[in-house]
């Protein structure tokens, strides 16, 4: 059976984060993209959505599918649902992807940020959010070269419920600090971010590449916060190399 490599989308995303990586490497490997609770086509979630929950939901997808081990591969909000997941369950994964992401919590400062996020979904809308974000997602070069990128990002977060919205960003306020358990990180790890990445500035993923042993960090030029879709080509080619380089891939 082809390796299983699960993808997980960043806030306010859903699984068409990963286009890009779905046509590249779907014809090779056995490729899940789910929708995080809530995300995407919608359903009822609850106030708060712990990053372990999102996790759980993740397990319960790989056990419905038989599938033993997976290649873990968050964005940023994903990747904090990778770590809680390898926290919890370090038996199901063979190989970590991080990209755009960070190990440690929020601030107190960021906590409120997180609580007036969750307002301003349920009562200004995705659409106003969404707006105010994608500067935050993308970098310069990529809005004023990608338009059709940049109205597609927008669009995909204005398209996510406000209940799911705010029961993610209440959750990450939530999450724990997993700085400590990154030395114990014992699967081959990849590490990727934008060079131009002003959420998770390169320092962030430097500090947590030097905890993880043996983990290697690939810094793509002329790319932001999503890095994935803002350098697809380069993306791509790193991960490839990564799965290459696995036992079995
Ligand atoms: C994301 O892209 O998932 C978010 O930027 C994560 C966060 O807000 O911490």
């Amino acid at each position: 059976m082809s390796t299983s490599i699960l993808l997980i989308h960043g806030f306010p995303h859903d699984h068409r984060l990963w286009a890009p990586q779905l046509t590249a490497f779907g014809p090779t490997y056995n490729v899940l993209a789910p929708d995080l609770r809530g995300f995407g086509a919608g359903g009822p979630v609850p106030e708060v959505i712990p990053m372990e929950h999102y996790a759980a939901d993740m397990l319960a997808l790989i056990d419905a599918q038989g599938t033993e081990k997976v290649v873990l591969c968050g964005l940023s909000m994903g990747g904090y649902v990778a770590l809680a997941f390898l926290d919890l369950w370090p038996e199901r994964v063979s190989a970590l992807i991080l990209c755009n992401t960070r190990a440690t919590a929020d601030t107190e400062e960021g906590k409120a940020v997180r609580m007036e996020a969750a307002r301003n979904a349920l009562e200004k809308g995705m659409a106003v959010v969404a707006r105010g974000m994608v500067p935050k997602m993308l970098c310069e070069k990529t809005r004023r070269e990608q338009p059709d990128l940049t109205s597609l990002v927008e669009s995909m977060m204005a398209e996510q419920p406000p209940a799911a919205v705010a029961a993610a960003s209440r959750g990450m306020a939530q999450r724990p600090d997993r700085t400590a358990m990154l030395a114990s990180i014992s699967v081959p790890t990849l590490v990727i971010t934008g060079d131009a990445d002003e959420l998770m500035p390169l320092p962030t993923s430097e500090t947590m590449v030097a905890a993880i042993p043996g983990a290697r960090l690939v810094v793509l030029p002329n790319a932001g916060h999503l890095s994935n879709l803002e350098a697809p080509d380069a993306f791509n080619a790193t991960v490839s190399g990564f799965l290459s380089s696995l036992p079995h891939a």
